[in-house]
């Protein structure tokens, strides 16, 4: 058994999109975006380099593009397989990396940074506007 709390099935990670789960860290609830390429899962914190309060993978699974994920906030592309921002306001830039490994067809969170709790996005209230603004001055 692999060291680390299980999460989900390795075939519930897409390929040309995303999925995302909740986590619990020091800074609260959050959300990872889980992403399958060439056999193996990354898993980023669900930022923007650009506002990191804005998530890239919305709840229905990030846009993507040549192997790219695409913020379609201000159009953003980061690299599925670094997190390194190619394009757009926050050029050079990384999603923040979460460390996971495959055991078994299972995906384990194995960073201390953070405690599992579901699958799936956090709950956000449609009508709560104040806390997407990405206007910029
Ligand atoms: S918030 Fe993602 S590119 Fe601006």
């Amino acid at each position: 058994m692999a060291a680390g709390e299980s999460m989900i099935p390795v075939g519930d990670v897409p390929t040309e999109t995303t999925t995302v789960v909740r986590v619990e860290s020091d800074d609260g609830t959050e959300e990872l975006m889980l992403h399958r390429t060439d056999g193996t899962v990354h898993a980023w914190l669900n930022a923007c380099q650009h506002f990191t309060h804005i998530p890239i993978d919305k709840g229905d699974g990030a846009v993507m593009r040549d192997g790219e994920f695409i913020c379609q906030n201000h159009g953003a592309y980061f690299e599925a397989a670094s997190g390194r921002c190619t394009f757009g306001p926050c050029e050079g830039a990384y999603l923040e990396s979460v460390d996971v490994t495959v055991e078994d067809g299972t995906v384990y969170l194995t960073d201390e940074r953070y405690v599992y709790i579901g699958p799936g996005p956090i709950e956000r209230d449609p009508t709560d506007l104040g806390s997407t603004s990405n206007v910029e001055f």
